[in-house]
């Protein structure tokens, strides 16, 4: 949450500021801010996005080689102007930007207001400044020691960046449980959230650990931790495309991402899945394959749609490896005081590896002496690093603040450790494995199929634009698919739905139907077929609009249903990675017709690095 971006170097730093700040919008988009060294320190800060701080800068004199930028998501204080990043010390000469949460920012404040500090904003972030500020007044010491000192009395989160008016040729950055990559450019560094700012301009990068300061100064990089002992900078070599951070026609990030699952699925299973071979290989798991067969049990633990992810995981490792699954909400989970025993393997599941529940979750479990192995997107990211091993989805950045091919992704490389683990533990039989290898590699071309006929999809958008409400229903391993349907159409277009095993609405959500609420069920031709079909009747029966994703080719819900969209056949436990389809454009096309920012839906920000 919140987007950060810094530049130091012989180039006009606004405009990469700006450039920057674009490409992070996702992770928050409340105001925006920019600081800049031109003959003393110049602040510029806007309530909104990007766009309106620049129209707000317009023609000033913004040349300069250094600066630093932000675009908020605001946790203290409402979005406003005031509130919006940079904060600057009392004596103008220091501004900073920061993502994160100061926890004992009342403590710290009340301390220094009774030492005469005013303070201008409702923000946890101008208090860093303000401290750093009379540190630095009380010991007389350099800036950056005055950070390190700072940093030792604040308890929370924070990524920082920090300018001073009297050095141009320094830039300070720190972290801790936010991230920050360092981008190594010829004389020149960027400093910002993630690496999609930077690989413009370089892919040599380095990210930054927990309680550690960078200096850069004079061309150089310093990297200490707040106890003062120097670290030396690993520099990480980004694979990334710059195709992959543009919308490459499509007019959202979110559609492109879906009509991308075919290529992220492939990417995905490349190198790992050769089915005539029967061949499938998870390098991550390899070296604690004995852990995942000796454990009596795996626990997933992730958020939002991770989560749904690690739903059809259990349903997976359960059916396919017969091992005992719990999946957790890595909130709830952190603050259960759960039983968690030395040979448990929890799997943390994240699109962006920063969530900051779920980095919490499995530090506790770590510190149990669990073994931890994450399922993360971005690499590199804070989970990746904390776990003990783990598998990327491959799936290339994500920038629709609703997760689309993160999701499949997340179930391809679960399905995957499902089979492996099955065939080693002799719970699938070989056969049976090279049927599910040859039906794993099938499935983008089925996604394909589905993308090619969207059609049904965009009717039954236009139809239901102004429902008010909305409930999924599925069963088996499409009742995680129906929450994740519901949450996708919430999260975008506003409009209140729920999820439900089809076979709970009679305890409770049937009371809901009548003839205004559109019911969709995810009725695919598998073990739970029939079941589907009494449920839908029980729903017809009640007036109830039903929308039906159905097994082409299947006749039976083709005359009960109002509307129907067929996918392809697949089995039982990949149907997630094809039923999740229609429902993705289902919520895309209806936020579309009722006018919803669907890359940036309000109060939403991408990756959730506060708690
Ligand atoms: O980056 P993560 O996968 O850890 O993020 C978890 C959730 O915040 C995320 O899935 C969220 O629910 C999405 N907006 C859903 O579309």
């Amino acid at each position: 949450m919140c987007g950060i971006v810094g530049y130091i170097g012989k180039r006009d730093a606004y405009p990469i500021i700006i450039k920057g700040l674009k490409r992070l919008e996702y992770r928050g988009y409340d105001s925006a801010g920019v600081a800049l060294l031109n003959g003393g320190l110049k602040v510029y800060k806007k309530k909104g996005k990007v766009a309106e701080l620049e129209s707000h800068v317009g023609g000033s004199d913004i040349s300069s080689n250094i600066g630093i930028g932000h675009t908020r998501w605001a946790t203290h204080g409402e979005p406003n102007d005031i509130n919006a990043h940079p904060h600057s010390s009392s004596d103008g000469k220091l501004a900073i930007i920061h993502n994160g949460i100061i926890e004992n920012y009342q403590s710290l404040k009340t301390e220094l207001e009774q030492k005469g500090y005013k303070f201008k904003s409702e923000t946890d972030s101008e208090v860093i400044i303000l401290l750093i500020e009379e540190i630095k007044k009380r010991n007389n010491c350099n800036l950056d020691e005055a950070v390190r000192l700072a940093l030792n009395e604040v308890v929370g989160a924070y990524a920082i960046l920090i300018l001073s008016s009297d050095d141009d040729k320094q830039l300070i950055a720190a972290r801790k449980g936010s991230p920050l990559v360092i981008g190594i450019g010829n004389g020149e560094f960027f400093v910002a959230s993630d690496a999609t700012p930077i690989i413009e301009y370089t892919n040599n990068v380095v990210y930054l650990d927990d309680y550690e300061i960078a200096v850069i100064r004079d061309g150089e990089l310093n990297i200490k931790s707040i106890e003062d002992v120097p670290k030396t900078p690993f520099i990480h070599h980004l694979e990334m495309e710059l195709e992959s951070i543009e919308k490459g026609g499509f007019s959202h990030f979110m559609l492109k991402e879906i009509h991308e699952q075919p290529k992220s699925i492939r990417d995905c299973l490349r190198g790992r899945l050769i089915a005539k071979d029967n061949h499938l290989n998870l390098n991550g798991m390899y070296q604690y394959m004995n852990k995942f067969l000796n454990t009596d049990r795996v626990i997933f633990v992730a958020c939002g749609t991770s989560w749904h992810a690690g739903l059809v995981a259990e349903y997976l490792f359960e059916d396919i490896a017969r091992i005992n699954v719990e999946v957790e909400y890595a909130s709830e989970f952190r603050y259960r005081n759960p039983v968690i025993r030395e040979n448990d393997v929890v799997v943390a599941i994240s699109q962006s590896g920063e969530t900051a529940d779920t980095l919490a979750a499995i530090d506790l479990a770590k510190s149990k002496g669990a073994t931890i192995f994450g399922v993360c997107n971005v690499v590199g990211s804070s989970i990746s690093r904390a776990s003990h091993a783990g598998a990327y989805i491959h799936a290339g950045p994500e920038i629709g603040v609703a997760s689309t091919k993160a999701f499949t992704g997340q179930v391809t490389v679960l399905a995957m450790m499902a089979i492996i683990l099955g065939l080693k533990k002799g719970t699938l039989s070989e056969s049976r494995y090279r049927e599910l290898l040859f039906e794993l590699d099938s499935i983008p071309d089925k996604i394909q199929k589905i993308l090619e006929n969207t059609e049904p999809v965009k009717r039954i958008a236009e139809t239901f634009q102004f429902a008010k409400n909305f409930l999924y229903l599925g069963r088996g391993y499409n009742f995680p698919v129906a929450l994740e349907g519901a949450l996708k159409l919430k999260e975008i277009s506003y409009i209140h739905a729920e999820g439900y095993p089809a076979a709970e609405m009679k305890h409770g959500p049937i009371a809901l139907i009548d003839e205004d609420m559109p019911v969709v069920f995810i009725a695919t031709k598998d073990s739970s077929y029939e079941k589907i079909i009494s449920n839908i009747q029980e729903v017809k029966a009640r007036k109830g609009k039903v929308i039906a994703i159905v097994t082409e080719g299947e006749k039976d819900i083709h005359n009960m249903a109002e509307y129907v969209v067929e996918i392809p056949k697949t089995e039982d436990c990949l149907q997630p990675l094809l039923s999740v389809i229609p429902l993705q454009l289902l919520s895309y096309y209806v936020a579309i017709h009722r006018g919803c920012n669907v890359d940036q839906p309000r109060n939403l920000a991408k990756s959730v690095t506060v708690e």
